[in-house]
């Protein structure tokens, strides 16, 4: 049972709606900015604000609506089904009707609007703690797609008339309904019912309840800034939304002392940590779950995705990399693919046009130029020259190569794995390495250089006489 209590409270979130005008086949709700669902972040910001319970009305696409709060929220969340979608007011009724002991006060918010910061939430809960109904308004210079705020001539609001019910007159109007309200739970009941479908698309509109508290004089609004409260209904709105997100991330970066050289370029998602003392060139991608730790520098272009960057390391322009670690010190790039499971130790190089796989290069270890490195156990100090193929694959599985420490490795040559090279080895330019080679060692395995004296000056002389004519 809820709490009468007026710091508790409980959230609805609406999140049923199929949103067509995305023209896309994933529910809208699951359309993503900053790699988050947009319905993610709605629910995290009723918990932040300090939601009881928080449930979320699924419909459309609900498989993978639940799927997405099961994997983000796991038991903090609870969802409600609306089996057809007939209006936001149908969708709180289902939520109302499925939980009858819903008491105190209600939040209700859409789960197609990403921005709304928790501070918002709170205040409008806090203001409107003895009212049936508070909601938050904002001015808006365009504010076509909204519900327009109707106001009586005392200044109250009267009701909202969404844009398709609108006269002339009120789409003139340019305050806005961003909707975002607090509810008496017995009043939202008690009204929802008394809704009509009477309105240009024929639903139950939420907004409608808005005038049966205000006939009751009942109804605290308060003033929010439409940039954090954007509803996304169509892929420009998504965009806008994921700027003025991005831009929000950046400043807060740079706020806590991360250098940033363009505060609008820089695509770090929700689950990135960025320490002060770092820096971020522009254009760069932070994607997933990416740890940047003070004085790393991130350079123009790179792309990271589950990445771990340890102190000091510096990771040079157009760098990719993939659910892998970079170690203190360490230096990746410029051009540099590093693909999943890539350990590299501290103060070790990967370099110009290399790519990495399922391998662990040791401290001070080097792939500077053009190596392709898969299924590889590197060691300490190893330098492995330009050119260098791990041949893993025989076209049923792939197997191992070993270099432990101060291994050498000439110029153009490949390991045909499995194959170790022990400790201290050299492998001489242009080798083919099939068989393990000792401690020490030289494997060399190219064919013997032959020169023949003036060989080249007699075929030149041959072949300018063929020309003549
Ligand atoms: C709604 C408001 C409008 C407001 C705008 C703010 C109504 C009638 N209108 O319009 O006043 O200015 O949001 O962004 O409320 N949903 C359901 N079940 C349904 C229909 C919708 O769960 O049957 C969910 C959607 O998934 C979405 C949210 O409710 O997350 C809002 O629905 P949407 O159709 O986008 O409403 P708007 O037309 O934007
Ligand atoms: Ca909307």
């Amino acid at each position: 049972m809820a709490s009468e209590s007026p710091h508790r409270w409980n959230a609805i979130i609406l999140a049923a709606g199929e949103g067509a005008r995305m023209k896309s086949n994933r529910p809208k709700v699951l359309h993503e900015i900053a790699g988050r669902a947009l319905v993610t972040w709605v629910v995290q910001a009723a918990l932040d604000a300090g939601a009881d319970r928080c449930l979320v009305v699924v419909g459309h696409g609900r498989d993978d609506v639940e799927r997405e709060l099961e994997a983000s929220f796991a038991e903090k969340v609870e969802t409600v089904l609306q089996p057809e979608q007939r209006g936001t007011g149908d969708a709180v009724r289902c939520a109302m009707e499925a939980h009858p002991d819903l008491a105190g006060r209600l939040a209700v918010l859409y789960g197609d609007c990403p921005l709304i910061p928790a501070s918002l939430l709170t205040r409008l809960l806090e203001r409107s703690a003895d009212a049936d109904c508070g909601l938050v308004t904002a001015m808006l210079a365009d504010p076509h797609g909204y519900g327009r705020i109707i106001r009586k001539a005392s200044g109250e609001v009267q009701r909202i008339v969404e844009e398709r019910d609108c006269s002339n007159a009120e789409r003139a109007i340019e305050e806005v309904n961003p909707g975002l309200y607090a509810f008496r739970a017995a009043f939202l009941r008690d009204s929802i019912r008394r809704l009509s479908p009477d309105n240009a698309q024929g639903q139950l509109y939420l907004t409608d309840v808005v005038e049966l508290a205000a006939a009751a004089g009942a109804v605290v609004d308060i003033e929010g800034d439409m940039s954090e409260l954007t509803g996304v209904n169509t892929q420009r709105d998504l965009s806008l939304a994921a700027a003025a997100r991005r831009r929000a991330v950046a400043e807060e970066l740079a706020r806590k002392g991360v250098a940033i050289v363009d505060l609008d370029s820089v695509y770090v998602d929700a689950a990135c940590e960025v320490e002060p003392g770092a820096s971020l060139g522009a254009n760069v991608h932070l994607r997933g779950r990416c740890v940047v730790r003070a004085g790393a520098a991130i350079d123009v272009g790179c792309v990271l995705t589950d990445v771990v960057v340890e102190k000091d390391a510096k990771v040079l322009p157009y760098t990719v990399a993939t659910d892998s670690t970079i170690g203190e010190g360490a230096q990746v790039g410029p051009f540099s693919h590093l693909r999943p499971s890539t350990t590299l130790g501290p103060r070790s190089k990967v370099g110009n046009f290399s790519e990495t796989k399922k391998t662990s290069l040791g401290e001070g270890s080097k792939v500077n130029h053009l190596s392709y490195v898969g299924d590889g156990v590197i060691g300490r100090r190893v330098n492995i020259g330009a050119g260098t193929i791990f041949c893993n694959y025989d076209g049923e599985k792939k197997h191992t190569t070993t270099l432990e420490d101060d291994v050498f490795v000439g110029s153009d040559s490949q390991f045909v794995a499995p194959v170790t090279v022990k400790k201290g080895a050299y492998v001489a330019s242009g080798t083919t390495v099939t068989r393990d080679v000792p401690e020490d060692a030289l494997a060399l395995s190219r064919t013997k250089q032959e020169n023949k004296e003036g060989y080249a000056a007699r075929l030149r002389a041959r072949l300018r006489k063929r020309k003549k004519p």
